[in-house]
């Protein structure tokens, strides 16, 4: 990469403690200000009334692209967007084409959303891949990334029509939309801010959008997040319990008009379909890490949906997990975090014990024990780790989250006391220093410290392959520790002048790991220089026909 060329961002690394401390104070502040202060009505009463905008006079085919949850490492951000921006896509014996818009479904940025991190991780991408190519018109909605900010940066990049997003048009002023496609199609996108809310303003324009939709009008309904899965995955979990307000708008709304529903926020492709033809299809592999195909593994959910594509399949899913066994080399930062918990620990519990305490390991294993509970430090320190993990633990059955955390942190704490006391064999009978001289103190902080990393971080990814193997839970954690940019997906849809929507899945099993600086049309670009690159292929293909599925 010459000097003149754009930053290339490697993937997020999750367990960074940099990221993991900046991604839960932005996350603290949106749910403080985001719900106290909601950017959308703000948005509401200073722009102009938003219309739907009208794509409906095409002639012949009418192309469109979906693609959720991008703006991650350049590597598999930018194999979506100049795969989906090439003119003309032959997947086996089908021609498909560059699309006359792009929507973005979600999640439009990691790890959380600023004006730079947009320009950067997804506005440079697209730029470069539409760079002397035809330009689409650019629609976009927010998933819980986006919202990190309570929406600035997102409306500052995809709500200000003067300003336009990697040199294409982008028209709307609210994070939200509808558009009205050829053949009686429309396609409705929402903003359900970080939760499930809609403000009244957006209710207010869906209403008035629907006013206008006849009897025979079929609808692509774009939601934020896959309720479907998640109600399923996470039956207790009060957020998916009563998804009141997808439905209201579904029902009350647009009269059951929904035919295909399009979601990201889970990074894979899953399509479920019920015995009417309708389609509720999970497209997040716009770039962010791959989340696990194999876990929750309902096939059939509680509404009568059955899954009827997945991608990646379950088994390579299944097999991907083994890698957590690498977490410490995948995630090398993380070891920061456990090598400050260890030798905290460590220093704790041999603050109170004596050169006596320590003649053997039965002996010290009580002497600390008593030590943690005669020192209210030391106790509460225990107490707060336990309890900190117990918050991290993935599952909404209190008992089983206190179960689980319980184990976890013992688990940990355990392996602290075991790293302190190889350290402190380490001084006393290889070094051959005095027990409780200030070298052999310091030196064995050291040891633990330097242990304390790996160790940790060897331990929690066992203890992720364990949640997600076994249980099915962490499946978040379990794989954006793997920090895997390929099995990349994207949507491409086209309604026929009949009124027949075909949509394609299109995937790349992997995406280039290395570019060349190029020029198309005189526009900067970048192009593949990997050969063992694949080539974009056809996962999967729906059509669905015109006529009303409810009627
Ligand atoms: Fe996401």
């Amino acid at each position: 990469m010459n000097k003149s060329g754009p930053r290339r961002r490697s993937m997020v690394g999750w367990y960074d403690p940099r990221v993991l401390a900046h991604s839960a104070y932005q996350m603290a502040i949106a749910n403080v200000f985001g719900r106290h202060s909601d950017t959308r009505l703000i948005e509401a009463l200073a722009s102009q009334p938003q219309s739907e905008f009208d794509y409906s006079a095409a002639d012949g085919d009418f192309w469109f692209d979906y693609v959720a949850d991008t703006g991650d490492g350049w590597n598999p951000t930018y194999a979506i967007a100049d795969a989906l921006a090439m003119p003309a896509l032959a997947l086996g014996d089908e021609l498909t084409h560059a699309g006359k818009l792009l929507v973005f479904g979600g999640d439009e940025v990691y790890p959380y959303p600023s004006r730079n991190e947009y320009v950067v991780r997804t506005e440079t991408p697209y730029a470069h891949a539409f760079a002397g190519r035809a330009k689409p018109d650019i629609f976009a909605i927010p998933g819980n990334h986006d919202w990190y900010d309570s929406l600035v940066a997102f409306s500052r990049t995809f709500c200000r029509p003067e300003r336009g997003f990697a040199g294409c048009r982008t028209k709307q002023t609210r994070s939200y939309f509808a558009l009205r496609l050829p053949a009686n199609w429309w396609l409705c996108a929402i903003d359900l801010q970080l939760g499930a809310e809609l403000d009244e303003p957006q209710v207010q324009y869906f209403q008035k959008v629907a006013a206008r939709m006849d009897d025979e009008a079929r609808l692509i309904f774009c939601v934020p997040e896959p309720r479907w899965i998640l109600e399923d995955a996470y039956p207790k979990h009060e957020s998916y319990e009563e998804d009141t307000s997808t439905r209201f708008l579904e029902e009350k709304v647009f009269k059951r008009r929904a035919r295909v529903f399009l979601t990201g926020d889970l990074h894979f492709y899953k399509r479920h379909e019920n015995a009417e033809g309708i389609q509720k299809i999970t497209s997040g592999g716009g770039g962010a890490f791959l989340h696990p195909t194999h876990a929750p593994g309902a096939k059939t959910l509680r509404n009568g949906f059955e899954e009827v594509a997945a991608y990646p399949d379950c088994r390579t899913s299944a097999r991907l997990a083994w890698r957590n066994f690498l977490f410490p080399f995948l995630n090398p930062k993380s070891g920061w975090l456990y090598a400050f918990l260890y030798a905290m620990s460590a220093w704790l519990a041999s603050a109170s014990l004596e050169a006596s305490d320590v003649i053997d390991l039965p002996t010290a294993i009580e002497a600390a024990m008593n030590a943690a509970i005669r020192d209210p430090l030391n106790g509460m320190w225990l107490v707060s780790i336990v309890g900190a993990f117990i918050f991290f633990t993935d599952t909404h059955l209190r008992s089983w989250r206190i179960l689980g955390g319980s184990f976890h942190a013992v688990l940990h704490l355990a392996a602290a006391f075991a790293v302190g006391w190889v350290a402190l064999l380490l001084t006393v009978h290889a070094f051959d220093l005095r027990y409780g001289s200030t070298v052999q103190l310091l030196l064995s902080g050291v040891i633990t410290f330097l242990l304390g990393g790996p160790v940790g971080a060897f331990i929690l990814g066992v203890y992720l392959f364990t949640s997600i193997q076994v249980f099915g839970r962490h499946g978040n954690e379990a794989f954006s520790s793997l920090r895997i940019q390929d099995f990349k997906q994207w949507l491409r849809l086209k309604v026929a002048a009949d009124g027949t929507l075909t949509i394609y899945a299109i995937a790349i099993d992997r995406v280039p790991r290395q570019w060349r600086d190029a020029e198309r049309g005189g526009a900067a670009t970048s192009v593949p220089a990997d050969g063992r690159a694949t080539a974009p292929r056809l996962i999967d293909k729906v059509i669905v026909k015109p006529g009303r599925a409810n009627a």
